[in-house]
């Protein structure tokens, strides 16, 4: 490089001209083996479709046959379970019910796939009847969240979760201590072999808007700011993953994933040896397919782009609803 390279030696359209060698030197790609398809799963008679997510469903749990059979035909490695009950209550019961809509579920498609990796999402928000992340307290004059009394109820919601036979646990609330109190909880029961997949920098963002919609869980009073992160902070998001990396986390998340992408090159600048995930959210999704069908974008193309996108900022796996028709077309 001692030479200064410039034009007319240097030509970078060189590389870019035989199709095969652009191959060559691509520097990212997207595999089927690289998404997660998250699953949403209710206690009812028939599946419902959800109207801000274009394509997708609140599953029942006899849905579940023919879902997951699809998912394993496209080889899809991993879902990841969102569970919507019958009842909401103000302290979540449903969620670490051995019986709640979640333990069902695992158990129906640890039958139907054994060997596919089943995730679980680890929240309170979707089994509160307030839809709060936690336990909820009004002594300050406005809802708060509890933060360790919430940790007690986390750590019986994933060791429900495991024993009914989830295979890694995601605690996606923004509780501080989670990582740290649910590894220990499963621990204790002899489930040290089982991943902690940490929602690590999750923020407050107005893109998980369909999400709620699917899961019936947007908060009538407050909103989630007092646990979920400022939108205009990177650092702090680098020093929530210092945290669950010391916790024990095994795998770091960023979410949303398409508008911080900063933040995924960030984290996986900084913590080159641990595993990322990213989520691309309902708005995301939403947003993409309401283009696409307005003829307006090229709806393939840019799924495709968007996905590659956050593999080359650092990315090893994606949360994407986009994952079954992405694994259709990489076929
Ligand atoms: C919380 C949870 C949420 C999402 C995943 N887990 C919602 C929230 O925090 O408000 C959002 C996912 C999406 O928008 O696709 N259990």
């Amino acid at each position: 490089m001692a030479v200064q390279q410039q034009h007319p030696t240097v030509r970078m359209r060189r590389l870019r001209h035989h199709p095969v060698m652009r191959d060559l030197v691509r520097e990212s790609s997207l595999s089927v083996n690289d998404l997660i398809f998250p699953l949403f799963i209710k206690q009812t008679e028939d599946r419902a479709p959800i109207s801000s997510l274009p394509g997708l469903f609140q599953l029942s749990l006899d849905d579940l046959e023919q879902e997951i059979n699809e998912v394993v035909a496209l080889k899809i490695p991993a879902v990841l379970l969102f569970g919507i009950p019958l009842h909401k209550d103000s302290v979540g019961s449903d969620s670490y019910s051995d019986n709640g809509i979640i333990q069902q579920a695992i158990k129906r498609i640890k039958k139907i796939a054994p060997d596919l990796l089943l995730m679980t999402d680890v929240s309170l928000c979707e089994y509160n009847d307030h839809a709060h992340c936690g336990v909820m307290n009004e002594k300050t004059g406005r809802m708060d969240l509890d933060n360790d009394a919430t940790l007690e109820l986390l750590n019986k919601q994933v060791v429900s979760h495991v024993k009914a036979g989830a295979d890694v646990v995601a605690p996606s609330g923004m509780i501080d201590g989670a990582v740290g109190s649910v590894r220990k909880a499963l621990d204790s029961q002899g489930f040290s072999h089982i991943p902690i997949v940490s929602y690590s920098a999750k923020f407050a963002s107005s893109f998980y808007g369909p999400f709620r919609e699917a899961v019936e869980s947007a908060p009538e009073k407050g909103d989630r700011k007092s646990y979920q992160m400022d939108p205009a902070n990177g650092c702090e998001a680098v020093r929530e993953c210092l945290l669950d990396v010391n916790e024990g986390a095994d795998v770091l998340m960023v979410k949303p994933a398409g508008p911080y992408l900063d933040v995924i090159y960030r984290v996986k600048q900084r913590f080159p040896e641990l595993p990322l995930a990213a989520y691309q959210v309902s708005g995301e999704y939403a947003m993409i397919k309401a283009a696409g069908a307005n003829g307006w974008i090229d709806e393939k193309k840019v799924v495709l782009e968007s996905l590659v996108a956050m593999k080359r900022a650092g990315a090893d796996f994606i949360f994407s609803y986009f994952a079954k028709e992405v694994a259709g077309w990489l076929r």
